[in-house]
């Protein structure tokens, strides 16, 4: 058992009562992101393109991904608030192992690369299909489904290594 753990500080029920509030919002959160873009890129996205035509498809992809990226943001703001909470209630940064560092920083990444779907291709895709441009609006689509791929990668990575890196 290489990991430093918090948990092994001796702490009382408390602390222990607050760790496990903070650690069910955490994978709560990360299971709704990563589970939400699983779905979304293996399953929706090929069954919409194989069956549907663009006129069809990207208003449906639209109003999708409008209440998905909903959930997205409050996922991102319980992460980080669960996870920097998990991180202060464990005895700050030096008490975790290297597995939450890594947890930390491409969690970030993954945050960035959201914002920047959002309030870029994200936001051409709206317009392109309320103004009924379908390839401008297929270009856009392209783009969102590359940062999904990254972050679905990113995520899974990084969910593997929350819940198994203090075994390593
Ligand atoms: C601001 C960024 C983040 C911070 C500060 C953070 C912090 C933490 C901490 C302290 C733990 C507990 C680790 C342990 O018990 O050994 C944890 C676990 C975990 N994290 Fe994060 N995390 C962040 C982002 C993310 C993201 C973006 C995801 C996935 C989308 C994620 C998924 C998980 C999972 C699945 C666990 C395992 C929970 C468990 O089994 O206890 N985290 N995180």
């Amino acid at each position: 058992m290489a990991a430093r753990l918090p948990l092994a500080k001796g702490a009382g029920s408390r602390y222990l009562n607050a760790m496990a509030v903070l650690l069910a919002i955490h994978v709560i959160a990360a299971v709704l992101w990563v589970g939400g873009m699983a779905f979304a890129h293996l399953c929706l996205r090929p069954a919409a393109e194989a069956t549907l035509a663009p006129p069809q498809r990207l208003p449906l992809m639209r109003a999708v991904l409008q209440r998905f990226f909903g959930i997205v943001w409050g996922a991102i703001t319980a992460l980080v608030l669960s996870g920097y909470g998990a991180i202060l209630a464990g005895g700050g940064f030096s008490a975790w192992g290297w597995h939450v560092h890594a947890m930390q920083a491409v969690g970030l990444v993954m945050m960035a690369l959201f914002a920047h779907l959002y309030f870029g291709p994200w936001r051409r895709m709206t317009r392109a299909v309320d103004d009924q441009v379908w390839p401008e609006a297929g270009t856009a689509m392209v783009a969102i489904r590359r940062i999904v791929t990254i972050n679905l990668v990113l995520g899974l990575a990084i969910s593997a290594l929350g819940a198994a890196g203090r075994w390593l």
